[in-house]
């Protein structure tokens, strides 16, 4: 993969910077990463803190995946840093579905796909990165600080923003090809293995909560929980969220 990197300072939100890109025609691989965000974005419409010193970025892509291949991109752009985390800091990174990656059972990384669509047809999709790496938990609202982890807290000392970005492209690239070439299911075993199943979980989903076992990842990445009455049921990234105790 060819990757085209635009770096700019403070902006909204690289996921608008790069939708705009992507609509005015350029290509796949194209990088937005800013120093930082003013309006930063989770999932399922939550703010994303993004501090200076952090990894803020968004990456567009072309993908031409069948549906199931598609929804499987925020997991393996989980992956693709839990691989780099290890691989750059030895850290035992692992991910929590649908799209976060952990360190000692903190949040490190979050991650939010966008897709345009036109009909069934993707025009193109925006995968966002914010990995908390060069500031300290002071820098994040009250409330996320028992939940979160940052990369200095961590190893005790500032990284390489710059090494820590292509580290992510190159696995996040390979994991791409590998999706493209048919080889998803073997992603998905690799990020369960990462997920730690099977284990106990609760699942909010459509106004409710439900708790039970863990399983694994159907095709098409959706999280398969055993409820207590021995159904097993999938739950969507798009809807669904694991709850905390
Ligand atoms: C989540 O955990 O809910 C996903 C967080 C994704 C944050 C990244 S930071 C770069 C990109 N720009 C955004 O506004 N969000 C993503």
């Amino acid at each position: 993969m060819r990757w085209r990197i635009v770096r700019l300072g403070e902006v909204s939100s690289t996921m608008d910077i790069a939708r705009e890109l992507a609509e005015a025609g350029r290509p796949e691989g194209t990088v937005v990463v800013a120093r930082r965000q003013t309006r930063g974005r989770g999932r399922l419409g939550r703010g994303w803190a993004s501090p200076e010193g952090g990894l803020w970025f968004s990456v567009l892509l072309r993908p031409r995946l069948a549906p199931a291949d598609l929804s499987k991109l925020p997991i393996v752009a989980s992956l693709a840093v839990a691989r780099a985390l290890r691989r750059l800091y030895g850290l035992p990174a692992e991910l929590e579905w649908p799209n976060d990656v952990l360190v000692r059972g903190r949040k490190m990384c979050g991650v939010l796909v966008e897709s345009a669509f036109s009909g069934r047809e993707v025009l193109f999709s925006v995968v966002g990165i914010g990995v908390n790496a060069n500031f300290g938990l002071d820098a994040l609202p009250g409330e996320l600080r028992g939940r979160a982890i940052t990369l200095r807290e961590l190893l005790g000392h500032d990284v390489d923003l710059e090494e820590l970005l292509n580290a992510i492209l190159s696995e996040l690239g390979a994991c791409y090809l590998a999706l493209r070439e048919g080889k998803g299911g073997e992603l998905l075993r690799e990020a369960e293995r990462l997920m730690g199943f099977p284990r106990p979980l609760s699942v909010a989903c459509c106004g409710h909560v439900f708790s039970g076992t863990a399983l694994g990842l159907a095709e098409d990445g959706s999280l398969l929980l055993r409820l207590p009455d021995g159904a097993v049921r999938a739950f969507s990234w798009a809807e669904a969220t694991i709850k905390k105790p």
